[in-house]
């Protein structure tokens, strides 16, 4: 099977009250250990890449390991998704690359401009059969070299739901990323957040069976950052978003769910356990593999929190 996009994916979670999991790639280990937790879980997958990624390890090499990803899966529905475009152009490229869908996120624009953009991006890829996704409100924490909203002026940039009407009305994207009290990387809140799930269910009333998404899920895993700190790193204290609130999320109208930060966490803190506890070890295989494993154990852990664990079948 080739590269799907998400619309079967966000049509069986929706029904279904799931969300498909969206996960960061940016080399083959991390790539390795998703799928192998997908194919394993036999859950559908959103392999996304940022502009970040697509600098750091080109879009060539990443293209072909997902290719080999997808031909040996056959069974599994994979959409390579591009995470926080930021312009037309950015959007295109990925569009001309072959991913078979898209974000882009104005979100940071007024209004109007955001929807201008969003149109634009919209006409140019649903005439070449890619989707978009893309984004109304504002989040808190850093994606690329954006800074979100500050901490205490989250609830302050939640998604309008009147406003989500009018934007999906006249950019006709496909799914939408809503602030809905997220934040993005490790460093999200103080204290244990709320997340506004009056706001997610006011957007899914007034645009019924339409996908939202949500970014910035990590829950920043406290026995993670306690691994990372115990094995010389320096993790300040910050709480993420509770696991059964993202659980609470997936059987909303929230379609997917992006997760980046506590793979990079879980393969950090494992290859920081080898170096301390083999100081003499320098084989990359033998801590890039053990980091490979705890991507694994990872994603298997949030397919499931997500409920999109034996859904591959359903989304083919
Ligand atoms: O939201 C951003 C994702 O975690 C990707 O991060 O831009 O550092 O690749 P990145
Ligand atoms: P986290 O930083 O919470 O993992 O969010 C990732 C994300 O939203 C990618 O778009
Ligand atoms: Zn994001």
């Amino acid at each position: 099977m080739a590269l799907v996009d998400s619309k079967k994916m966000f049509e069986m979670a929706y029904k279904n009250g799931y969300a498909v999991g969206a996960f960061n790639v940016n080399n083959m280990e991390i790539t390795q250990g998703i799928i192998s937790a997908i194919a394993e879980e036999k859950a559908p997958l959103i392999l996304q890449i940022s502009r970040g990624a697509r600098a750091y390890a080109s879009m060539s090499y990443l293209r072909g390991i997902i290719d080999v990803a997808v031909k040996e899966n056959p069974d599994i529905p994979i959409c390579m998704h591009l995470d926080h475009g930021d312009t037309f152009e950015t959007c295109k490229q990925c569009v001309d690359d072959g991913f078979t869908s898209v974000m882009i996120d104005a979100s940071h624009q007024p209004f109007e401009e955001n929807i201008e953009v969003t149109r634009q991006v919209v006409e140019y890829a649903h005439a070449r059969d890619v989707v978009v996704e893309a984004e109304l409100g504002q989040l808190g924490g850093i994606e690329e070299d954006v800074v979100g909203v500050d901490p205490d002026d989250i609830a302050k940039n939640l998604t309008d739901p009147d406003q989500a009407i009018e934007f999906v009305q006249k950019t006709g994207c496909d799914s939408l990323a809503v602030a809905c009290g997220t934040s993005h990387g490790a460093y999200k809140f103080k204290t244990e957040p709320k997340l506004a799930f009056d706001v997610i269910q006011a957007v899914a009333e007034k645009l019924p069976g339409f996908p939202l998404v949500m970014h910035g899920s990590s829950s920043v895993l406290k026995e993670f950052k306690d691994l990372i700190n115990k094995y010389g790193g320096d993790m300040p204290d910050a709480m993420g978003v509770p696991e059964e609130a993202i659980g609470k999320a997936a059987k909303m109208a929230v379609c997917k769910i992006n997760i980046d930060t506590d793979l990079r966490m879980a393969l950090t803190a494992k290859i920081r356990q080898v170096f301390s506890e083999k100081p003499a070890e320098f084989d990359p295989r033998k801590y890039l593999g053990p980091g490979r494993e705890a991507i694994k154990d990872m994603v298997v852990r949030k397919l499931r929190i997500l409920g999109c664990s034996g859904k591959a079948g359903e989304c083919m």
